[in-house]
């Protein structure tokens, strides 16, 4: 169940993304940039980053799981892969919540063996304390405690991806 009022409202998510975007827009000044959402659960933060990026873009998507119901298994699968070739350019992967970190560098690090230009990450969410792999994160949207989150792309079992706000989930019983 989803407890009390929103974790993280859709003002503060909307106003934090402004600037995420207005920094991105800022740092790729004159450059072009291939936009990488990790699927699932960057759908909609993916989708308003990307329309606050006033640099000329492509984008692209990774469907990768790590994660049954809400523990992390260690394990990364990669159901599909970009098909922009990313040589040479400059690429900014985008993800919603960054863990233990183990999906992010599984896929950073195949990022990096195709020689992009340049490879950034934007993290929405950045569950710091529960890190085991050390990913360096280039944009993070804001850092948060160990709780299980649901809402604004995050599920829980598949649900709660369609919530325009994201809060905590605990298990009933
Ligand atoms: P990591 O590999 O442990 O960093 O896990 C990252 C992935 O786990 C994210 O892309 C999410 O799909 C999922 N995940 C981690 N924490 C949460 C959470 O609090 N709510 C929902 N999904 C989460």
């Amino acid at each position: 169940m989803i407890t009390g009022k929103p974790f993280l409202s859709e003002n503060n998510i909307n106003t934090r993304i402004r600037e995420l975007a207005e920094e991105i827009t800022n740092d790729y000044n004159g450059k072009s940039l291939v936009v990488v959402g990790l699927l699932k659960g960057a759908f909609m933060f993916f989708s308003d980053l990307v329309r606050h990026i006033q640099v000329p873009i492509t984008v692209d998507f990774i469907i990768a799981s790590s994660y049954v119901m809400s523990s992390t298994s260690g394990k990364v699968k990669v159901h599909a892969d970009i098909r922009e070739q990313v040589r040479g350019r400059h690429v900014l992967l985008v993800e919603d919540i960054v863990d233990t970190g183990l999906t992010l560098n599984h896929i950073r690090d195949n990022l990096l063996s195709r020689a992009p230009e340049s490879l950034k990450i934007c993290t929405l969410l950045d569950k710091k304390e529960r890190r085991v792999v050390n990913v360096p994160l280039d944009y993070v949207g804001f850092t948060v405690p160990n709780k299980f989150l649901v809402g604004y792309g995050l599920d829980y079992d598949n649900q709660f991806r369609n919530l325009p706000y994201i809060s905590v989930f605990k298990k009933s019983g």
